[in-house]
């Protein structure tokens, strides 16, 4: 008998230490890691549109979608086959982060990112990346 009401002591002590141990958040306090690059403006493929022909993208560039039919940089319409939209992104505020294969570096103008809003910046981007 004395045994057995050691025993329920024992348990006894055990759930109450389960309760002792503060609150768990489900959150992590950190975010590890990088976020997106693309900005959170939605953007507009007509409104892309008009950018790329006001920037003169088309100059350098073949996009059917625009009528565009440059020859200095890559055809976009093969080049951004499969690419993200955040690689889009940056190819255009930062074109010598990835330099497209065949093709040389500080040919394309590095001033978009400051010069183009975020707005502008999203239009374009979904402008090339519209299915
Ligand atoms: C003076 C010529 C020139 C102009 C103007 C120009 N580009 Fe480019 N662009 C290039 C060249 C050359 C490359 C390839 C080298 C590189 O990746 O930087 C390139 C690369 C790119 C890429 C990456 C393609 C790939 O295969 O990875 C994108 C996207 C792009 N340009 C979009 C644009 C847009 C949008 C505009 C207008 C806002 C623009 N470019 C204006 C010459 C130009």
């Amino acid at each position: 008998m004395r045994r057995l009401a050691l025993i329920l002591a024992a348990t006894g002590l055990l759930v109450a230490g389960c309760g002792s141990e503060g609150t768990v958040s489900p959150l992590p306090s950190k975010v590890i890691g990088t976020t997106p690059t693309t900005p959170a403006v939605k953007g507009d493929p007509a409104a892309g549109k008009a950018v790329f022909t006001a920037q003169g993208c088309g100059s350098c560039h073949t996009f059917k979608a625009a009528g565009a039919t440059g020859t200095v940089g890559p055809n976009l319409d093969d080049a951004l086959k499969g690419k993200t939209p955040d690689f889009v992104h940056e190819s255009i505020v930062n074109p010598n982060a990835v330099v497209a294969k065949g093709f040389p570096p500080n040919v394309m103008p590095q001033t978009y990112g400051s010069q183009l809003s975020d707005k502008q910046l999203a239009d374009l981007v979904a402008f090339l990346t519209q299915k």
